[in-house]
């Protein structure tokens, strides 16, 4: 269902990103990658790129070809850099990237964003998240991280509440709607990536470790990769404005112990 579609994934020089790709290309579709970083062992067509900033998306955007099927949003910051970068990648910079490229979206196309199971207190910070996804374009994150008081170790867990609020307005959201570019989310629980040794700096041991142990193990990338993909393809064509976790349960198990069944 990918043969021949053209995907661009973001975050392409590990873990989720990396595998993604290679599993896209396997499928027959051409892949165009970006990242911060260099591939170790890049084949498919690369763009260097900084998803941090406004002129680092407007970069990566004029290095694109102008038709594209599908846009991975991977890449992503784990915290442990600050609260400015993180939101700044994690969702202000993706968000940009997703609105500068909708246009060169083939109509039915699609958006998929990796958010995380630590996004999961949206909800409960809905007038925060609400506020936060509010702000158009990409601002001057600092200054907003200031306005609202925001602390560099609620960086990550807030980045992906915004990701998953916007996930479901950018559904409704005229931009992509009107051309039926669909927008959903993936949320992995704990996967062993690169990025997991510093979620345990930034989270601690203990809560990582009970996350894999309510689901019996940690992911990997190539528990993630096919769900990205299943997002991308046309047998999801029905399904927007969603969150799939892909998590082995783990989001059951909060549910659960949330809300009391
Ligand atoms: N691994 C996990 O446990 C886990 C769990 C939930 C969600 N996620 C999410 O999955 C996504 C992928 O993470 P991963 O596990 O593959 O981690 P990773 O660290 O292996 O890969 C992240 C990639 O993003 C790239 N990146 C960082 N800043 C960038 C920037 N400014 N511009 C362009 N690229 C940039 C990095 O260079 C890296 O290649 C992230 O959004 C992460 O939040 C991961």
């Amino acid at each position: 269902m990918l043969f021949g579609k053209t995907i661009l994934v973001t975050g392409v020089a590990s873990g989720i990103g990396a595998r993604t790709a290679n599993l896209a290309a396997q499928m027959g579709a051409d892949v165009i990658g970006v990242d911060v970083r260099e591939p170790a062992n890049g084949s498919a067509a690369f763009i260097k790129g900084d998803l941090s900033t406004a002129a680092g998306v407007a970069d990566i955007v004029a290095q694109l070809p102008t038709r594209l099927d599908a846009i991975a949003n991977v890449a992503g910051l784990s915290g442990n850099t600050g609260i400015v970068s993180t939101l700044s990648v994690n969702f202000y910079g993706l968000r940009a990237l997703s609105e500068a490229v909708a246009p060169r979206l083939r109509e039915g196309g699609a958006i998929i964003n990796v958010a995380s199971i630590a996004g999961y207190g949206w909800r409960a910070n809905l007038e925060r998240a609400k506020a936060l996804t509010g702000i158009d374009g990409f601002p001057d994150v600092a200054a907003v991280a200031a306005k609202h008081d925001l602390r560099d170790e609620e960086g990550y867990p807030l980045s992906k509440e915004l990701l998953l609020l916007w996930t479901m307005r950018a559904a409704h959201q005229p931009l992509f709607k009107q051309r039926g570019i669909r927008v959903n989310a993936v949320s992995p629980g704990p996967v062993e990536t690169p990025i997991l040794k510093q979620f345990r700096a930034v989270l601690g041991d203990a809560r990582v470790d009970s996350d894999i142990t309510r689901v019996g193990r940690a992911g990997t990338s190539a528990d993630i990769a096919p769900a990205v993909l299943f997002l991308c393809s046309d047998g999801a064509r029905w399904i927007n404005g969603a969150n799939l976790a892909a998590d082995g349960g783990l989001e059951a198990s909060i549910n659960a112990e949330v809300l009391g069944f």
